[in-house]
């Protein structure tokens, strides 16, 4: 009952076209209608985000994408059979669409999410949402409502799913008639894209890089300083006069601020918790964060990347 409550406060902020912060799968969205130029510059301002960079437009179903892309090739409606509702964006050709949503290219990334809550405020919505990460431009991607609400405070409405199960951005991809190309690494890995279809997935190397967030090196950091350890231990020892934060894989150490990002070694957890341990890690009264790279395979591979790019000042 109390749910349906929020859902209805959600639908009407929404239609008078303002936004809302919103659970996904992947990290909490800060949404607004994706047909209203209106609602979208609200976004913008909000997150204080350059207009040159792209949202990704979320729907309930892989049917009503139709309602803002033209085509759908098939070679990608099959890829996203596979993973939809989940972490995945794939750039198909807009229609109905504001140039402001997509940063004047053709091209819009579409997602349906896997959130249940979500799934139903979508279904109850007659537009898509557009929606980036509900942080400020630069800073860590929420996992709960309550970091929407302190990253945000102008934002009037948070729908609270709770935590995020994978708590790590989309990965987003495209086709170009001959590849799928993937321009931002997230939840889900090259090999389980490969996994889905006989066509070759390829990393981009789209010039475009250098002004996606996603990929530009600096990305997702915490406001303390953070040093990528090759011996997490050796290294503790050596900031033991200092004032420090640990961010280590599966290990205890026995320090006063230490975050393990998976006592079983499990990659799911470890990114599940990792940008919520770094919101932690920087709200400490510490002046480094010590951290270390987990295995390079699988999501490991994703998780590093954000470390790099959190420790990247
Ligand atoms: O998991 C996610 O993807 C989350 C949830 C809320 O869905 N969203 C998210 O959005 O991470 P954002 O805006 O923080 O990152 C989206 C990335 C940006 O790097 C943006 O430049 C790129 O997607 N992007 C969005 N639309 C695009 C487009 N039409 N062409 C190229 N890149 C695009
Ligand atoms: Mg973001």
């Amino acid at each position: 009952m109390k749910n349906n409550n929020y859902l209805y406060e959600a639908v009407k902020t929404l239609k008078e076209d303002r936004v809302i912060g919103i659970p996904t799968d992947t990290v909490y969205g800060l949404a607004g209608n994706a047909f209203s130029e209106n609602a979208v510059k609200e976004i913008f301002r909000i997150k204080n985000r350059p207009l040159y960079n792209p949202l990704i437009v979320h729907t309930s179903s892989l049917d009503r994408v139709y309602e803002f892309v033209k085509s759908f090739p098939e070679e990608l409606k099959k890829i996203a059979k596979f993973f939809w509702p989940g972490a995945l964006t794939i750039l198909l050709e807009k229609k109905n669409i504001p140039d402001i949503v997509t940063a004047g290219s053709k091209l819009v990334g579409v997602r349906v999410p896997k959130k249940k809550i979500t799934q139903i405020l979508l279904s109850m919505l007659d537009f898509p949402l557009a929606a980036p990460s509900a942080n400020k431009f630069n800073y860590i991607s929420p996992t709960t409502a309550l970091h929407v609400k302190k990253s945000l405070e102008e934002v009037p409405f948070v729908l609270n799913g709770g935590r995020c199960d994978i708590g790590l951005e989309s990965t987003i991809i495209s086709f170009n008639g001959e590849k799928i190309l993937i321009h931002r690494l997230g939840a889900i890995t090259m090999e389980m894209v490969q996994a889905s279809t006989e066509i070759k997935v390829e990393i981009s190397a789209n010039d475009l890089k250098n002004i996606l967030p996603g990929s530009l090196k600096k990305h997702y950091s915490p406001n303390k300083k953070m040093l990528i350890c090759e011996n997490l231990e050796e290294e503790i020892k050596k900031h033991a006069n200092k004032n420090f934060g640990v961010l280590s894989f599966y290990k205890f150490y026995d320090v006063k601020n230490i975050k393990v990002l998976s006592h079983s070694k499990n990659l799911e957890e470890a990114g599940k918790n990792l940008y919520f341990f770094l919101r932690e890690l920087d709200e400490m009264d510490i002046e480094i964060i010590l951290a270390e790279n987990v295995p390079d395979y699988g999501l490991g591979v994703v998780i590093n990347d954000k470390i790099k790019r959190a420790a990247t000042s």
